[in-house]
């Protein structure tokens, strides 16, 4: 079976190659590197030590994928092209909503006029909003998103639920993912951000290698445990297991399916700063801030879903990925540059 990957050569996108290329699917890797190296596939082919066959295109660019669609056998696609800094998504929404809404819109008449009706998307826990319920589940209705960026996944999903229901030969499954960190245990893939980093562990392993004085905690008046924010964090390498289980939905042609992704555990930020201090003997220094916009606080998922109808279950714990994610900082202190 062969598998496009859009945003293959990004962070979830990069391990879940891993795992595909492990399970012996063919992988077929879309990607315009606006948020990634091109290096992140030749270290995936270092682990896997099997080649990848690349494009370096714009999922907006309809001919170059219809190019792609008719040179390649393609059964499947995974979707992770998209762009997913919060922030930037509220300072530049057209930006947003162009590439990832007008994007997903090119790559999927693309793929029906190729026949090619089986796809499954990356979307996120973003699309509950603030959660009526703990732990979340997938029945739970889907709330109003905070920013744009959590808008183009919330109309993505319904983009594609209309889609099936007009045409119920797509098989389509709904990934949502809570909280991804770690790195590959090899430390040869992992998290790149650039610049300063929006999300936690990224900020962390940056203040534990020195090149960041100290991490700023966004409050501690959360009705939480210890006032901070409680989040469900979900090993990259456990991510990826899930997108290879999931395309069992896509061989049994179970129609439209959602699944979140997430460990059914949470911890708070400062939780994951003790762990991450205990299982790698460093010292983050910390101090509070205020809150950011924008944040809940408390946020982690019912697993059971996806136990039950995908036989999946996350295998590593807060210390694997307190340990992985350092140790892919220490050795790659710049990223992939
Ligand atoms: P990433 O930025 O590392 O990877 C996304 C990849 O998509 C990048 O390599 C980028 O170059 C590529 N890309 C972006 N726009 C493109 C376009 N128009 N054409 C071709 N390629 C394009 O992000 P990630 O963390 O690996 O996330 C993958 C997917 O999962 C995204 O859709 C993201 O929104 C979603 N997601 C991520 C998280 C998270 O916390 N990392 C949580 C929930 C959902
Ligand atoms: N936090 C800090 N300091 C920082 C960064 C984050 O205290 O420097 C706190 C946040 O306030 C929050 C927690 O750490 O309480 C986690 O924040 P992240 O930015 O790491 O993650 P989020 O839960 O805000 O959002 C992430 C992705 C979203 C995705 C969501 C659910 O960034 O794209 O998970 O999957 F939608």
């Amino acid at each position: 079976m062969s598998i496009l990957v859009t945003g293959g050569a990004g962070f979830i996108g990069t391990h879940t190659i891993v795992e595909l290329q492990n399970a012996n699917y063919d992988v077929i890797v879309v990607d315009n590197l606006s948020n990634s190296n091109k290096k992140s596939l030749s270290r995936v082919e270092e682990i896997t030590k099997k080649p990848i066959k690349f494009y370096k295109v714009d999922i907006l660019n309809k001919r170059a994928l219809d190019k792609i669609f008719d040179n390649e056998k393609i059964d499947c696609v995974m979707h992770f092209a998209g762009l997913k800094a919060v922030g930037e998504s509220v300072k530049k929404p057209l930006l947003y909503y162009k590439n990832n809404i007008s994007g997903t819109l090119t790559l999927l008449e693309v793929m029906q006029n190729h026949n090619v009706k089986n796809i499954i998307f990356s979307s996120s826990a973003t699309v509950y909003g603030t959660p009526k319920t703990i732990p979340i589940t997938e029945e739970c209705e889907k709330g109003k998103c905070t920013n744009p960026y959590g808008w183009t996944k919330s109309m993505l999903e319904q983009i594609l639920t209309d889609i099936y229901n007009a045409d119920n030969s797509w098989n389509i499954v709904l990934l949502r993912y809570f909280n991804p960190i770690g790195a590959h245990p090899t430390g040869l893939i992992g998290e790149d951000p650039s610049g300063i980093p929006n999300n936690l562990m990224p900020y962390i392993t940056q203040v534990a290698i020195g090149k960041r004085d100290e991490l700023g905690v966004f409050g501690n008046d959360y009705d939480t445990p210890d006032g901070t924010g409680v989040r469900d964090y979900i090993h990259v390498v456990d991510l990826a297991t899930g997108h290879v289980k999931a395309l069992q939905k896509i061989k049994e042609n179970a129609g439209l399916c959602i699944y979140n992704l997430g460990t059914g555990k949470g911890y708070s930020v400062l939780d994951l700063v003790h762990n991450f201090e205990k299982a790698n003997n460093v010292h983050i220094p910390y101090s509070i801030k205020p809150r950011r916009a924008g944040d809940i606080a408390t946020c982690y998922a019912s697993a059971e879903k996806a136990k039950k109808e995908l036989g999946w279950t996350t295998k590593l714990d807060i210390e694997d990925m307190c340990k992985d994610a350092f140790n892919w900082q220490i050795k790659n202190p710049n990223g992939y540059k």
